[in-house]
């Protein structure tokens, strides 16, 4: 009977099945397992599952079955037994009305799959946008040891003897095509030409920032954020994952151990000198809060104050991600950052993130990675605002907006929707002007809308036809880490839970200070309650009666607490 005890707790041991007879469901569980067509030597070894997120709905993720191959090399030659499952994926652009709305769902997922299945390490893979945080907040929760690897992003094409790259590019011609810049036939030319290889976009998105993110974190082999999905080192990096994730075997590495406070600001010091996606603030404020730690904005503020923008990357700079790789990748930018990170952090592999540095290949292209002493800000790229119209935070990408609308007080001009949105931007006879400020309401968290990324108004067709390039846009939305402009997002408590935001009318005065990092509703509180008992007057939006819509309704939480549902928080 000794190949049926239970005195190892490892592998295929782990967890079993509740038949009343520990004994006989590790026999039965071998017996199954021996149906694949494993030997006995390999039945015995450490488990490591592999989270596997390749879908027909998800090109960001497609070649993910080479990829997985490479895992399964890394984890046998290492001496564990691989075994892939699937979960729910999340293709950015497939999903409706956002896939924000789901990330929760693949975190749920993910977390209950890690811990009902007998698994001593997790190789978690994953890519396009929501589903690295998904994942990594359902290991935090999980509580065992775990190991991301990603997509990586895509190469870029080519257009007329120009690059483009997903999805920075796509939104620079859509623009021009709106502007009339642009026939119906070039655009469709761009169109097959913006994504071309399998990947992540190939700019610092969110998917980018997310991957760099999780190495800070120190939950990713080192090295590997950044290299592009295509490439052979990819699979090699893949492959050392699966023997790193072996290594993580019986530790008490678990990611509650690596994603402490230090490690959370240390990925905001990353975020800011990336100049990365405002939707990183999200997810690292739902990654952190799964494990009990706040990320304050005002802390955000005080980081951004020191922490130079070191990467010249799309859409802020000229650079792809490819070139970020060959440029040193993220470990150059660990390099510059080094005096003001936690370099005790312990990371996946077991070194500290000062180890990690040190271990770094010195390489740096000065073109696309500053130096801290010369960098390309001075300041972060993101910061907080707060005021009388986001008591709890708003967003602005300052490294992506347009410096001469910095301090200006302008005169709102209010869509209640995403509907009223795509019905009257473009209507000339819409009053607005270069200098009002487009509000848009109800697309935060708490909105039907489930916050899209539709923060990114569009300048309304008639003045872009004049020449408009940017104006001062304010939303609960998010926006999408490829887009750019003067855009405030994630304006908490957003519309729909009750905010101010929900309050402004068509020509109220906004003031927006970045130097003051104010964000103000010039309105008299008097007139303001008013509005509020009208608005408390006016029909409820119908809820949703049934399934994850309801749960979705029932527990999600504003931007600042990372759009987590409260019940999935400690
Ligand atoms: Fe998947 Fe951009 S659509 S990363």
């Amino acid at each position: 009977m000794t190949n049926t005890t239970t005195n190892a707790k490892r592998g295929l041991a782990r967890g079993l099945t509740d038949y009343g007879d520990p004994d006989f469901a590790l026999y039965l569980r071998r017996s199954f397992a021996r149906s694949m067509g494993y030997s006995a030597e390999m039945l015995s070894r450490p488990v490591i599952g592999i989270a596997y997120t390749a879908s027909g709905f998800n090109n960001c993720h497609r070649q993910f079955p080479e990829l997985l191959d490479a895992v399964k090399r890394g984890v046998t030659a290492a001496g564990g037994l691989p075994l892939d499952f699937p979960t729910v994926s999340l293709g950015e652009v497939y999903l409706s009305p956002t896939s924000l709305k789901y990330r929760n769902l693949m975190s749920i997922d993910t977390e209950e799959m890690i811990r009902a299945q007998p698994m001593d390490a997790v190789v978690l893979m994953g890519g396009c946008d929501k589903t690295v945080p998904a994942q990594l907040m359902g290991a935090a929760s999980a509580g065992r040891p775990a190991i991301q690897l990603v997509a990586g992003p895509m190469m870029t094409g080519r257009h007329r003897g120009e690059r483009l790259g997903a999805c920075t590019d796509c939104r620079r011609f859509w623009a021009r095509y709106r502007a009339g810049e642009l026939e119906s036939r070039e655009i469709e030319q761009v169109e097959g030409q913006l994504a071309v290889t399998a990947g992540t976009c190939a700019v610092m998105g969110t998917a980018s920032t997310m991957a760099c993110i999780a190495e800070a974190l120190g939950m990713m082999v080192p090295g590997t954020a950044a290299i592009p999905a295509v490439h052979a080192d990819r699979l090699r990096a893949a492959e050392a994952t699966g023997a790193a994730a072996v290594g993580l075997v019986g530790s008490k590495l678990t990611p509650a151990r690596i994603i402490t406070q230090d490690a959370v600001e240390n990925a905001l010091r990353v975020l800011l000198a990336l100049g990365g996606s405002t939707n990183a603030i999200i997810h690292l404020a739902a990654i952190a809060g799964r494990l009990g730690l706040p990320l304050s904005l005002d802390r955000l503020n005080a980081l951004s104050d020191e922490t130079p923008v070191l990467a010249n990357l799309k859409p802020v700079g000229p650079h792809y991600m490819e070139d970020f790789h060959a440029a040193g990748g993220l470990g150059a930018v660990l390099r510059e950052l080094k005096p003001f990170l936690h370099l005790d952090c312990e990371t996946v592999t077991g070194e500290t993130l000062g180890e990690r540095i040190a271990a770094a290949d010195p390489y740096v292209d000065r073109n696309v990675i500053a130096s801290r002493d010369d960098p390309y800000e001075p300041q972060g790229g993101l910061i907080a605002l707060f005021g009388s119209l986001a008591p709890r935070g708003a967003i602005l990408k300052r490294s992506a907006a347009d410096v001469r609308l910095f301090e200006r007080e302008a005169r709102a001009v209010v869509f209640g929707s995403l509907e009223d949105l795509s019905r009257r931007i473009d209507d000339p006879d819409l009053d607005v002007g270069p200098d009002d400020a487009l509000i848009l309401q109800n697309a935060g968290p708490h909105s039907a809308a489930a916050m899209p990324e539709a923060g990114y108004l569009p300048i309304p067709r008639k003045l872009a036809s004049k020449g408009v390039k940017d104006m001062i846009r304010i939303s609960d939305a998010r926006m999408s880490g490829t887009a750019y402009g003067t855009v405030v997002l994630h304006v908490t408590p957003d519309a729909a839970g009750g905010g101010p935001l929900g309050l402004v009318r068509t020509g109220d005065r906004i003031r927006l200070s970045v130097a003051e990092r104010r964000l103000d509703l010039m309105v008299e509180e008097g007139e303001l309650a008013r509005r509020r008992d009208e608005a408390a007057l006016a029909a409820a939006p119908a809820q949703p009666a049934r399934g994850y819509a309801k749960l979705y309704a029932r527990e999600i939480l504003d931007a600042d607490e990372g759009c987590d549902f409260a019940f999935l928080r400690p």
